[in-house]
């Protein structure tokens, strides 16, 4: 994970740098650093959150019109300040951030210590600095570029590296393999970060490095070749990216703004594509590749995290509507199991970011195998938008905070329209079912907002469970992955253990959990399993524990039977999963929030993350 960014020009570069940053924050949060250089090499390195850093370096020189900066999510070595990035080598000629993993970094540390080097930090960076530096040391002709060329050469793993070499002043050296980069190109400037956002607003011209290229960047040139000093073709692109706003517009949290965005985002995902009056669903995205879609044997579709639970409502969806089987596979399973795939398959790689390390190799391996592949993502221009022939684009605008929600909805959105457009093409669906469908879907966002305007009764559930140990979540149907997305959000932002269940699986293990601590969050509108889960809740009070149960707006027996109820309005079961999913983002926050959580940027976690 972390994040790069980079700076040359005629500004001062600390305050480009530093917005960057805040911009590449999701990537992780565990320290922040930036180099700046003006005469000599200046490093700022804190532990914690971009704002510290600012805080850090506000009393300090922060002169320059060169720099670097990193936001770090930890892989080797503890989040301190002496692991923070950048890395400075051991005698101070080169200063280097970095996103990846140098796999091979311990055999270099031993060559490089055999050789005089030692070390500072855990960090696998500093190896790299030092690397670069031990070959910039051997041949005095020799340039802070050739070195750099010679140190990557060693190099097994992956690396976006930005490069500053105090004895060649106006020079930055870049290069990626297997992280992001990408170049923005000014007027007597150049940008560098891990993805557009920070380079949106200075201009609209990127180029968007490959594996294996090296930039050299001055003030006025910009040199493209590849890390074995081979040229290669450069295409500039036009950024057409729309900058989400880093407020949280009166919200608390981004989270909070977040979900209660989802009625506006889930409309944005449909608006212009589902035309009920027409009966309608345009997906331009797949235009070029529908003849493909159409002919494909088999679906599979890819996914890590929340994405992998819109990717299980999209395997029941397109499995009982358009009547084609389907697999659902974590991503990073994916990419190592040898599976069969081949050109009759269809992949769907769904992901927020579009930079999903693991959801990336995965769609690569697809490639490889000759299927048709397309993404569902919602970052514009993002590597997974760059690398599939086609998709569709999820418009829920920039998701900041680190737990999903208006993506996941957003996500479901778009499989849903895609279900329905292929079981109609298909001829797999009647005329009746699709129209009521696609109604049932345009009233989603007036539905929502009527399970938003609970808020305040969530919040007092909230405040009754706030100090559970564990909880459990059941679901069916449709519904069994809202289950596993709503004991997700509960764990990754309150710290509690959750496990997200099928209901009817509860009888094979989880019941041993229950007991009169134990929440239980049952989703159980009135659907066709209503009767069977209906008995899980006995069975689960049968055992004292605590029951929770979403349930449909009206529905009596449960209100009684239950220890606390959230209502949800009636709607199709296809289509529940977007309103049921809501009073479960919304309990969790409140949770997390009275457990002293931070609720945006939960420990250990990154929004985006670009690691294996
Ligand atoms: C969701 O709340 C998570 N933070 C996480 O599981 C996320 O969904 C996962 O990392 C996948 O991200 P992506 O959609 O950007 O690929």
């Amino acid at each position: 994970m972390c994040g790069i960014v980079g700076y040359i020009g005629n500004r001062e570069a600390y305050e480009i740098v530093i917005k960057g940053l805040k911009r590449l924050e999701y990537r992780g949060y565990d320290s922040a650093g930036i180099a700046l250089l003006n005469g000599s090499l200046e490093v700022y390195r804190k532990k914690g959150k971009v704002a510290d850093l600012e805080q850090f370096v506000i009393d300090h020189d922060h002169a320059g019109m060169t720099g670097i900066g990193h936001t770090r999510w930890a892989t080797h070595g503890e989040p301190s300040d002496i692991n923070a990035h950048p890395h400075t080598s051991m005698n101070g000629t080169f200063t280097i951030v970095h996103n990846g993993i140098i796999e091979n970094y311990a055999r270099l540390k031993k060559d490089l210590a055999s050789n005089g080097y030692h070390f500072t930090s855990q960090t696998d960076t500093e190896v790299l600095a030092s690397l670069i530096e031990y070959f910039y040391r051997q041949d005095d002709a020799m340039d802070a570029e050739t070195a750099v060329q010679l140190a990557l050469s060693k190099v097994v793993g992956a690396y976006g590296i930005a490069v500053l070499c105090k004895n060649e002043p106006d020079k930055m050296i870049v290069a990626r393999k297997g992280s992001p980069l990408v170049i923005g190109l000014g007027h007597g400037e150049y940008f560098v970060a891990s993805d557009a956002s920070p380079i949106a607003e200075y201009t609209d011209q990127v180029v968007y490095l490959n594996d294996e290229d090296l930039a050299v960047l001055t003030r006025n040139n910009f040199t493209l070749k590849n890390v074995r000093n081979s040229p290669v073709s450069m295409k500039i692109s036009r950024l057409d990216l729309e900058i989400g706003s880093l407020d949280k517009s009166g919200f608390e949290h981004f989270m909070l703004k977040e979900i209660y965005e989802q009625p506006q985002t889930i409309e944005e995902t449909f608006r212009g594509r589902l035309r009920p009056e027409s009966t309608e669903i345009v997906l331009g995205g797949l235009l070029n590749v529908f003849p493909d879609i159409l002919k494909a044997q088999r679906i599979i579709i890819i996914g890590c995290g929340t994405s992998w639970h819109a990717a299980l409502i999209g395997e029941y969806l397109l499995e009982e509507y358009a009547r084609i089987p389907v697999e659902v596979e974590y991503a990073s399973e994916f990419r190592y199991r040898k599976p069969v795939i081949g050109e009759n398959d269809l992949v769907i790689a769904i992901s927020q970011s579009g930079e999903t390390a693991d959801t990336l190799a995965a769609l690569q391996l697809a490639k490889e195998k000759n299927a048709t592949v397309i993404g569902i993502c919602n970052v514009v221009g993002s590597t997974l938008s760059r690398e599939t022939r086609a998709g569709i684009y999820t418009h829920a605008g920039t998701e900041i905070g680190v737990a999903s929600t208006k993506a996941f909805t957003a996500q479901v959105t778009v499989l849903t329209l895609l279900a329905l457009k292929l079981a109609k093409a298909r001829n797999t669906i009647s005329d009746d079912e699709y129209s009521i469908l696609l109604h049932e879907l345009a009233d989603i966002p007036r539905k929502g907002r009527l399970i938003l305007e609970q808020n305040e009764k969530i919040k007092a559930i909230a405040e009754k469970y706030k100090d559970a140990v564990n909880a459990l979540y059941l679901g069916r149907g449709y519904l069994f992955s809202v289950a596993l997305e709503g004991a997700l959000k509960l764990k990754e932002i309150s710290y509690i253990h959750a496990e997200g269940y099928a209901a009817g699986e509860m009888k094979h293990g989880p019941i041993a959990l229950v007991d009169d601590q134990l929440p239980v969050i049952v989703v159980a509108p009135q659907d066709e399993y209503y009767e069977k889960i209906v008995s899980n809740i006995e069975e689960v009070k049968a055992r004292k524990g605590n029951v929770i149960a979403v349930v449909t707006e009206g529905d009596k027996v449960l209100k009684e039977m239950v220890h606390d109820h959230l209502e949800i309005p009636a709607s199709h079961p296809a289509v529940a999963p977007l309103l049921a999913v809501m009073p479960l983002q919304l309990l969790a926050y409140h949770i997390a929030l009275m457990r002293g959580c931070n609720v945006d940027q939960p420990r250990n976690l990154a929004k985006s993350v670009t690691v294996e």
